[in-house]
Formats: C-alpha cells, sequence, structure tokens
C-alpha cells in the first residue's frame, strides 16, 4: 500500500462535516477516501425527518465516486464533529467492501486496518457471482 497522508485526508473529511445535514442526531460526520486513480472523494451525512431514510456520510462518498467516474477505494477516514476518527457503521463497512480495492486501509479507533479486518469473512459481489456460474 503506497503511503496515504492520513492528516490531510483526515482535513478533507472534516471539511465535508462540516457540511453535514444532522438536524436531529446533532451528530455531524465526514468521510474522505483515496481513490485507486488518485482521486479524493469525500461525503457528510443527509439526515431526513423520516429518521431511517438518513444517510451516513459514507453514502454520500459513494454516491460521490460513482458520479465522478467510479474506481476502486484504496484509503478511507472517518471524523466525527470534533475531527476525532469514527468507525464506520456496520453497514457502511459493508458499503465500503463493496467498493474496495484490494488491501484497502482504513483510519480507525485502533490505528490503520485493511476492510477485511473491520470486516471479516465479508459477504460481496463474488458469492453472488460463484452461485451464478454454479
Ligand atoms: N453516521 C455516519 O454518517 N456514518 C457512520 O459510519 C456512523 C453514523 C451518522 C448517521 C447519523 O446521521 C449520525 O451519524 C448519528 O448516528
Amino acid at each position: 500500500m503506497a503511503d496515504v497522508d492520513w492528516d490531510a485526508l483526515r482535513v478533507t473529511a472534516a471539511e465535508a462535516m462540516r457540511r453535514a445535514y444532522a438536524p436531529y442526531s446533532d451528530f455531524p460526520v465526514g468521510a474522505a477516501a483515496i481513490v485507486d486513480d488518485g482521486r479524493v472523494v469525500s461525503g457528510c451525512n443527509v439526515e431526513n425527518a423520516s429518521y431511517g431514510v438518513g444517510l451516513c456520510a459514507e453514502c454520500s462518498l459513494v454516491s460521490q465516486l460513482t458520479m465522478t467516474g467510479g474506481g476502486k477505494l484504496v484509503a478511507f477516514t472517518c471524523v466525527d464533529g470534533k475531527g476525532d476518527v469514527l468507525m464506520p457503521c456496520g453497514r457502511c463497512r459493508q458499503l465500503l467492501y463493496e467498493h474496495s480495492a484490494e488491501g484497502m486501509v482504513l483510519e480507525t479507533v485502533s490505528g490503520i486496518k485493511t476492510i477485511d479486518e473491520v470486516l471479516p469473512d465479508a459477504f460481496g459481489p463474488r458469492q453472488l457471482e460463484e452461485f451464478r456460474n454454479g
């Protein structure tokens, strides 16, 4: 894995966090990631009066990934309203897994970890492919 400037990536995540729409939880979140072509994508949480419809920052990031040309994520970080590293929720680990490059690394509350470490034995596109191929 190439060197990652985690401080710079966290600054981008914090900038995204300041755009969060989180009037219900008052818990703004920002996420940022490096794509395998060198792009940087980011996102913030976007809540809704119908609480369950709210979008995590990772949803916004993955939408930006797709809208700006796709690719695979190689490094990811996420921050809370204080700018402290935040662990992606379970659903968002799955979301990130779908778009992860082999060996994708995440900045976590317990250090740098790979996507396989934060989502062991993941269900993903391969299982669907294997079933399809009998
Ligand atoms: N949230 C995220 O945006 N990402 C996560 O990984 C954890 C939770 C948001 C969802 C909700 O808007 C707020 O944090 C409180 O749960």
